[in-house]
C-alpha cells in the first residue's frame, strides 16, 4: 500500500526527530499528526494535527489511530500495552516486535548474535552476586547498563575496580542490568539504514560520532576510515534491516577497535542524531527515508553531494552561540524550537558542507565550524 498525498501519517512522540520527520511528510504533501505528552513541543509546532496526551492514556492512542493513515515514532519507549492498540488499529512501522527488541538491551544483544553480529562482551544482571560472578569473566573495566529506558548515557556506569560495583548496582533501575566489557575503541561510528515495504534496503555512508559528557557532539561524514571498514559497516546495517524485516529507517552504532574490527553498540529503529548531517549533504535525508518507507513509497538515493561536519547544538551555551552561528556564512542552522535551553538539553544543531573528499584532517575538526 503506498500513501496518495493528503494522507496523514501519525508520529508517537514530539521532539526534534519528529519535528524533522514532520517536515520531510509536508514536503511529499502527507500531513503529521504527532501525540506527544507536551504541547507546543518541537513536532507539534510544524504538525498539522496534533494529539497532546500521555503514551499510556488507551483512549486517546484510540483516537489518533483512528485519525491517521499509518503510525510511526520517533519515541521509542512506548508502553507495549500501547503499541499492541496501534498496531490493531492502523499499519505501524516499525513494528512494534521491532521496537520491543530495541527497546531492551538484552533482547537487542541476543538478536545481533544471532544474526551474526560481533558485540562487545557481555553478560545479563540479575543481582550483585550475578555482578560479581559476570565480571569475573568479562574482566574490567567494564560497563553497566540497565536494559531499558537508557539514552545519551543515562541508565549506566563504568566500573574500573570490584568496589565500584556496589554503587552502580544499587543506583541503575530498573533492572535486570548488563554488564558489558568495556572497548576501547579507536573511534565510534554510525550507519542510518533504511527499507521499504518491498523489501528495498539503502543506506547511507557510515559517519563517526564524537560525545562530550556522554552526548552527540560531532558528527563526520564520511567517516574518515579506509573505505573497506566503511563496507563492512554498511553491509552489517543492511543485514540488521533485513533480518529485522524493518519498514523505516534504522541508526546502527558501532565501536570501531583498536585492531579495525566492527562491533554493534546498539540499534534504534528511527531517524538517529548521527544522521542530520543527511539533511544538508544528502538530495534525500534521513527523514525522507522514513516517511518515504512509511508511507509504502519508492526510496530515493543515499547519495552524498558534500562531506559534512553537524554539530550538536547543546543547552545554554550551545543556544548562546545562535546569532553568530546566522551571522557565519556556510553555516546550516537547525533550530528545535525548544522554549526551554536546560543544561544537556539538544537545542538545535548546525552543518558545515565540505566537497567531496575535502573533510579537514584531525587538527582541524575542532575549528571545522569556525563560527565567527
Ligand atoms: N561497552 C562500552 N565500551 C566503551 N564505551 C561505551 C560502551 N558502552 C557505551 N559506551 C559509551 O557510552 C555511549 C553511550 O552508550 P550507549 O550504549 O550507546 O547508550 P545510549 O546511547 O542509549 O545512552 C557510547 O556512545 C559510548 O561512547
Ligand atoms: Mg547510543
Amino acid at each position: 500500500m503506498s500513501l496518495a498525498p493528503g494522507s496523514v501519517i501519525g508520529i508517537i512522540g514530539g521532539g526534534q526527530l519528529g519535528r524533522m520527520s514532520a517536515i520531510a511528510a509536508a514536503r511529499l504533501g502527507f500531513a503529521a499528526h504527532i501525540f506527544s505528552p507536551e504541547a507546543e513541543g518541537p513536532a507539534s509546532q510544524v504538525a498539522a494535527f496534533n494529539t497532546i496526551a500521555d503514551y499510556a492514556d488507551q483512549a486517546a492512542l484510540r483516537r489518533f489511530a483512528t485519525a491517521v493513515d499509518v503510525i510511526t515514532f520517533e519515541f521509542e519507549n512506548v508502553p507495549t500495552e500501547g503499541l499492541a492498540l496501534l498496531a490493531s488499529l492502523k499499519p505501524v512501522h516499525p513494528s512494534p516486535e521491532i521496537l520491543r527488541v530495541s527497546q531492551d538491551r538484552l533482547l537487542e544483544k541476543r538478536f545481533l548474535n544471532d544474526t551474526g553480529l560481533p558485540t562487545a562482551p557481555w553478560i545479563e544482571v540479575l543481582d550483585e552476586t550475578g555482578l560479581a560472578a559476570a565480571f569475573a569473566t568479562i574482566g574490567l573495566p567494564a560497563v553497566l547498563k540497565t536494559t531499558r529506558l537508557g539514552y545519551d548515557g543515562k541508565g549506566q556506569a563504568m566500573l574500573r575496580q570490584p568496589a565500584d560495583a556496589a554503587i552502580a548496582f544499587a543506583t541503575l533501575a530498573p533492572k535486570p542490568l548488563v554488564l558489558e566489557g568495556f572497548v576501547d575503541y579507536a573511534a565510534e561510528i554510525s550507519v542510518m539504514v533504511a527499507r521499504g515495504a518491498d523489501g528495498q534496503i539503502v543506506a547511507f555512508d557510515p559517519a563517526e560520532n564524537r560525545h562530550k559528557h556522554h552526548i552527540l557532539d560531532l558528527t563526520l561524514a564520511p567517516a574518515p576510515l579506509p573505505p573497506e571498514l566503511l563496507a563492512e559497516a554498511g553491509a552489517m546495517a543492511r543485514i540488521i534491516a533485513d533480518k529485522l524485516g524493518l519498514v523505516g529507517v534504522l541508526g546502527v552504532e558501532m565501536f570501531v577497535t583498536a585492531t579495525g574490527g566492527l562491533l554493534v553498540n546498539e540499534i534504534a529503529p528511527r531517524p538517529h542524531n548521527s544522521g542530520h548531517w543527511t539533511l544538508d549533504a544528502c538530495p534525500f535525508s534521513q527523514f525522507d527515508m522514513h516517511i518515504r518507507a512509511v508511507a509504502g513509497l519508492p526510496l530515493p538515493l543515499t547519495t552524498r553531494h558534500s562531506d559534512a561536519v553537524m554539530k550538536n547544538l547543546v543547552g545554554p551555551e550551545d543556544l548562546a552561540l545562535w546569532p553568530r552561528i546566522l551571522g557565519t556564512p556556510g553555516l546550516i542552522a537547525h533550530h528545535y524550537g525548544k522554549k526551554d535551553a536546560r543544561p544537556g538539553r539538544k537545542m538545535g544543531h548546525v552543518t558545515r558542507l565540505f566537497p567531496k573528499g575535502g573533510l579537514p584532517g584531525e587538527f582541524g575538526i575542532a575549528d571545522a565550524l569556525n563560527i565567527e
